[in-house]
């Protein structure tokens, strides 16, 4: 007999491969809520702790992500009115548990910019590949157009070889410009991405 978590990771492989072979469907993304704060606050750190191992963050600083410290960010960013020409995405699986999320609004924050930013999409790592990034990705670029914006920017870790993929398959391209930044306490190189709509 198997534990409760082995049972969870069990229902969680079924249905990482349903959802490959198209044999259930997620649900539309739709606006996150105050009360969905603690899946953002896991989903933030699981996907970070996954994507940046290997020396694209340090170690150190990835294991002390601490996902409630997350929730609470997050718990404060719903309880506030968002701002103008922005928009925010949850996806939920089967069971009704959030698992990827994705925030966009005008480059830089410059409300008057004609250029949308996809500031952060992640989804956590036991739902890579079934599409949900996807869901998430067409849901902001959507919000964008409908916020008038005819193109969109990112900026990326060079060798978040995974996360490039994934926008090189949606139609954006680097533009070979790059920078570093701080995001989150830590500094990092990043490149930009772009697209036209
Ligand atoms: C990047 C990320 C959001 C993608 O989400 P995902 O749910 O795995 O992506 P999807 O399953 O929707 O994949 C969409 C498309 O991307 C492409 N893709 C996904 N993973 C890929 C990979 N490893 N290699 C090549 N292409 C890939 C595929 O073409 C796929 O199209 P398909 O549905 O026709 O197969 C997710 O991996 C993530 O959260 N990563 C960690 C956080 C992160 O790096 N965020 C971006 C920071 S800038």
């Amino acid at each position: 007999m198997c534990s409760w978590s082995q049972s969870t990771r069990k229902a969680q492989r079924w249905y990482q491969q349903a959802r490959r072979y198209d044999q259930i469907s997620m649900m539309d993304p739709r606006k996150p809520e105050v009360r969905d704060a603690a899946d953002l606050g896991s989903v933030h750190v699981r996907a970070w702790q996954a994507a940046y191992r290997g020396g694209l963050m340090p170690d150190e600083y990835l294991e002390s992500l601490s996902a409630e410290q997350r929730a609470e960010m997050w718990r404060t960013a719903l309880g506030q009115p968002l701002g103008p020409r922005r928009a925010r995405f949850v996806v939920e699986d089967a069971l009704g548990t959030v698992i990827g999320f994705i925030v966009v609004g005008p480059e830089d924050g410059d409300e008057d910019t004609p250029a949308g930013e996809l500031y952060a999409i992640n989804v956590d790592p036991d739902h890579w590949g079934t599409g949900a990034g996807r869901l998430l990705h067409d849901a902001g670029v959507d919000a964008l157009i409908g916020a008038g914006f005819d193109r969109a920017m990112l900026w990326v870790h060079p060798d978040n070889a995974r996360a490039r993929s994934f926008y090189e398959s949606l139609g954006w391209r680097s533009d070979d410009v790059t920078r570093r930044a701080e995001v989150m306490g830590v500094e990092v190189p990043e490149v930009r991405y772009s697209i036209s709509f």
